[in-house]
């Protein structure tokens, strides 16, 4: 398995399994498991979508990859947004994906998209915004420079994306044996540690532009100490047209 290799219970610890339980909670989708809180991420898209908003919000579609459990996109779908949920396997959905998303059947559609894949090819529609949550580092600086282009071409003109991946600051990238293409091994594990430069590079090479970055820790799932995230926003100029640089 391509995650950390703690299948289901990797993806940042999005769902843990519960009891099942009578009288369902707002966010549980099976009986068998209750969907964690969203992340950050959410708040921030929904504030940089708002401040755009000319249209109503079902006219806004947002993609998200690397999905996982779903609740990044059940949560942007509950705030009103149109989601495309996808991910290269279901297999960190609580429940078969008619299930998992039943409540919101009118507003997320899914969808399997394999990420070492064209991207631009697999969504035949351009989207308004693409949410990238913790799926960029595992790949090398090579997949990343050729998946800039086709984030790119996946945005309507003027759409934003919003990528989370883990920062070279983390302390495990020091502890790490570089192994080529900007990948590193530790414990066993291959990623990517990514830094802003290195975002800017392919990011900004491809005619994005850079609105703003955040950095932030976070424990992900089990592990015993913070993570370093950086999270960056990029946006496709109004025109359609990469900025020249
Ligand atoms: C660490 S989880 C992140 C899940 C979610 N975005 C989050 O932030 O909680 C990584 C996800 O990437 C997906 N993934 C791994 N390789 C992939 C690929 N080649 N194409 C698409 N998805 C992939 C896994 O199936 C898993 O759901």
């Amino acid at each position: 398995m391509l995650c950390c290799g703690r299948f289901f219970n990797c993806c940042g610890g999005r769902f843990k399994k519960v009891k099942p339980v009578v009288s369902a909670g707002p966010k549980l989708v099976s009986p068998q498991y209750q969907l964690k809180e969203p992340s950050r991420e959410v708040n921030v898209l929904d504030q940089i979508l708002k401040s755009q908003l000319e249209k109503n919000k079902q006219d806004f579609t947002i993609l998200e990859l690397a999905g996982g459990d779903g609740t990044n996109s059940i949560e942007l779908a509950r705030r009103g947004y149109k989601v495309i949920f996808t991910d290269r396997d279901y297999s960190y959905l609580p429940d078969k994906p008619e299930n998992t998303f039943k409540k919101f059947q009118d507003s997320i559609t899914y969808q399997q998209l394999n990420l070492s894949e064209n991207i631009s090819r697999q969504i035949i529609t351009p989207v308004n915004a693409i949410f990238f949550r913790l799926g960029i580092h595992f790949f090398g600086n090579s997949r990343i420079e050729a998946m800039a282009k086709e984030l790119f071409d996946t945005l309507k003109p003027g759409g934003v994306i919003i990528i989370t991946a883990k920062s070279k600051k983390d302390p495990l990238y020091l502890q790490s044996e570089h192994i080529g293409d900007g990948m590193c091994k530790v414990n066993n594990y291959s990623r990517n540690f990514l830094d802003l430069g290195t975002f800017d590079e392919y990011f900004s090479k491809v005619g994005f532009l850079r609105q703003s970055y955040l950095e932030t820790q976070e424990i992900l799932y089990k592990d015993p100490y913070k993570s370093d995230l950086i999270t960056l926003i990029y946006q496709k100029p109004a025109d359609g047209q990469p900025v020249k640089t």
